[in-house]
């Protein structure tokens, strides 16, 4: 099976988690394909922040963005062992990196959009059999759960109910929707199966990838 994996860069924050991660990982890519998109986490918030107090403009500040998904993609590369050596940086490269390894990891490719919609554009190339969105929070809500304490849990949503969500989330100033707009928008026209779960919670992920009851949202 072809998975694509994205992995919130805010769970790459803690050592001992990245190599249980890891080790999960490699179990996994023993019997699929394994293709992973790192985020930015903390690291892109510091770097953005600063060089945005020194005047530098959007876009050169997702490029900061983009550098710091690469160096958490470099993290995981070294914590799995037997993916492809370097992040990849585009989807050819990807691609190309996938036939010889089983394991290949890519932070950002472009400014302007996150590592959602690229995980979300990986997976239409690589005509993957699931996409994981691996974040910080169980499931899917209404609204966002750190910031509504009403928000509802959606176990089971459409793609264009993903699209609203993720419109109507992303135009709040510091709320997050789980997934961005263009990442929402790439999962309802190429019909990708996608899943969003804690990826902290490792017995899920292994859970969802073998076919058994997981913790999370599915998107149908
Ligand atoms: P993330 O994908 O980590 O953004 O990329 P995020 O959703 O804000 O963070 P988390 O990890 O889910 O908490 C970090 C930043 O890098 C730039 C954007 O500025 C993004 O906010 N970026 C990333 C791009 O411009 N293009 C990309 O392809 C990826």
């Amino acid at each position: 099976m072809k998975i694509a994996l994205s992995v919130g860069g805010s769970i790459l924050d803690d050592i001992d988690y990245i190599r249980k991660l890891a080790s999960v990982l490699k179990k996994i890519s023993r019997k699929n394909k394994l293709y992973i998109v790192t985020g930015g986490g903390k690291t892109a918030r510091k770097y953005i922040d600063i060089c945005r107090s020194f005047g530098a403009n959007e876009s050169f500040l997702d490029d900061v963005g983009i550098d710091a998904t690469r160096l958490n993609a470099r993290l995981l590369i070294a914590a799995i062992g037997n993916a492809y050596p370097k992040p990849a940086t585009n989807f050819d490269e990807a691609i190309i990196g996938g036939k010889n390894f089983p394991v290949v990891v890519m932070g950002g490719t472009h400014p302007g959009h996150t590592t959602d919609a690229v995980t979300a554009m990986l997976a239409e190339r690589v005509k993957a059999d699931k996409l994981i969105i691996a974040t910080n929070v169980d499931y899917v809500y209404t609204a966002d759960p750190k910031k509504y304490r009403n928000a509802k849990v959606l176990k089971k949503l459409t793609a264009d109910e993903l699209i609203k969500i993720a419109s109507r989330i992303g135009g709040e100033a510091g709320s997050k929707s789980v997934v961005d707009l263009l990442a929402a928008r790439i999962i309802a026209r190429s019909k990708i199966k996608t899943f969003v779960i804690n990826g902290k919670n490792l017995s899920s992920l292994k859970n969802l990838v073998e076919g058994k009851k997981f913790v999370g949202s599915v998107i149908v």
